[in-house]
């Protein structure tokens, strides 16, 4: 069974997109199955993948208006992962199902018929806690939350785990925060150190060790619908994304193996 996690983050710009575009496909180089999901209307996660966002015949909105199977709107991308992409219809289905009963869990079931046919299934929320995230972070395992190492991402840290905590509570017992990811790392600047230390504090353990450093190679690749990996994957970027996906399979491996 597939694990399913949410690359999530109310603060908008902090590198949701890229991290889910980039570890999906670096975990398909480390020969896992993978399914990315774009939960955003935007539908850049969509198009970092090199799927034409204006183009789907099926889109997630379809999913979760239940209008066609999940086996139907799933992508073959030319990324080595599948794709269930976004545009902008995403935006008219919180309307749509706001009545619904169960509307929090429509993607949840969804995955669940698709479950078994991959290792990992990354989904790439919106910076916004709309009925859509909501769907989102019913239907995971888990959330790894990238954070930019500035004054304000400590402020809306406790937002954050609120919302998490209060959907665990309400909607997901099995949600937890799997990692936290340093995203646009600059190691010379000295307040990236200090949050970086105070994030240590906070998170411990969950802090992942891999940082991810600002690189002008990892935003120049959507606009070729590549992950950096296949736009230059000597660059610095592509390395840090693949250490990424390294460490989180040891880290998964080591809390199976303690489970056990
Ligand atoms: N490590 C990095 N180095 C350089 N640029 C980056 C890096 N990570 C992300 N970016 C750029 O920063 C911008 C925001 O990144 P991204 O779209 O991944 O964030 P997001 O959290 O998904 O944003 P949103 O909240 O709008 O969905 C993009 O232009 C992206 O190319
Ligand atoms: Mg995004």
């Amino acid at each position: 069974m597939a694990q399913i996690i949410a690359i999530a983050n109310q603060k908008g710009g902090v590198g949701k997109t890229t991290t889910a575009v980039n570890l999906a496909a670096s975990l398909a180089i480390l020969k896992k199955r993978v399914l990315l999901v774009d939960m955003d209307s935007q539908g850049n996660a969509t198009m970092g993948s090199g799927v034409q966002k204006n183009d789907l015949l099926y889109s997630v909105t379809d999913v979760l208006l239940g209008e066609v199977p999940i086996e139907t709107a799933i992508q073959k991308a030319e990324v080595g992962y599948k794709v269930l992409g976004a545009n902008r219809e995403l935006a008219g289905v919180e309307l749509a199902i706001a009545e619904q009963d169960g509307r929090e869990f429509i993607l949840k079931n969804a995955l669940q018929e698709v479950a078994s046919s991959f290792d990992y299934i990354i989904v790439d929320c919106a910076p916004s806690l709309s009925l859509i995230t909501v769907n989102a972070l019913a239907a995971v395992d888990g959330v790894i939350i990238p954070m930019q190492c500035e004054y304000y991402a400590l402020e809306g840290l406790a937002d954050l785990t609120q919302t998490i905590d209060r959907i665990q509570k309400a909607l997901n017992p099995n949600l937890e925060i799997i990692g936290v990811l340093r995203t646009m790392y600059d190691a010379r600047n000295a307040l990236t150190r200090d949050v970086s230390a105070e994030l240590e504090q906070y998170f411990g353990k969950k802090l992942y060790d891999t940082v991810i450093p600002r690189n002008i190679r990892l935003a120049e690749a959507p606009a070729h619908g590549l992950p950096v990996i296949y736009f230059e994957k000597s660059s610095k970027g592509a390395v840090a994304y693949l250490n990424l996906a390294a460490e989180m399979l040891k880290k998964s491996k080591v809390k199976k193996g303690s489970a056990v």
